[in-house]
């Protein structure tokens, strides 16, 4: 590899093969997801991802070359994560906290990995290469804005869990005193 245009296919094939890698994961994910509004993102964002796959052949295509992959590590890491996570055993509650952060790890990889392809494709001069990866990149950074809302929601949830519990042994605590 010796100019920045093969360094760029590079990144093209390793962000080519995160989506599929990201594609795979949905499922299981949306299966595991208890919360409505989990179920729904996912779903949906299901569907884009198969959308930012056609783009990114797409951008092959108008750089005139053929849509290869090189696995990309950092989404595979973060797919083991995953798997790292079930060996754990955590209840379907406990779960969904752990998925809905991996996602945001995911999801901000992605915004990272299209912020440089999309200044890549700039500095190249590949105007509408940069249209079509800006387009998955706004797609992305709404993701995560919706899992970092979701994550917060889960947190909420589970401080007035705490706050419930906390009443509850105030109140044994009360009632065994009063004995
Ligand atoms: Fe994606
Ligand atoms: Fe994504």
């Amino acid at each position: 590899m010796d100019t920045p245009r093969e360094l760029f296919l590079h990144e093209l094939s390793d962000t080519l093969s995160a989506e599929h890698i990201f594609l795979k994961l949905a499922p299981e994910l949306r299966r595991e997801a208890q919360h409505a509004e989990l179920k729904t993102a996912l779903q949906e964002h299901e569907a884009e991802t198969k959308g930012q796959i056609r783009r990114l052949e797409e951008v092959f295509k108008v750089l005139g070359e053929k849509p290869e992959e090189t696995t990309c590590h950092a989404a595979e890491g973060l797919r083991q994560e995953h798997e790292a996570l079930h060996e754990e055993s955590p209840a379907p509650d406990v779960l969904e906290i752990g998925n809905v952060l991996g996602m945001a790890k995911s999801e901000h990889y992605e915004i990272a990995s299209y912020t440089g392809l999309v200044q890549m494709a700039r500095d190249l001069g590949e105007r509408e290469v940069a249209d079509l990866l800006k387009q998955t990149l706004d797609e992305e950074q709404a993701m995560a804005k919706r899992v970092v809302t979701l994550s917060k929601d889960l947190g909420k949830e589970v401080k007035a869990e705490i706050k419930e519990q906390e009443r509850e042994a105030k109140q044994q605590e009360k009632a065994a005193a009063a004995k």
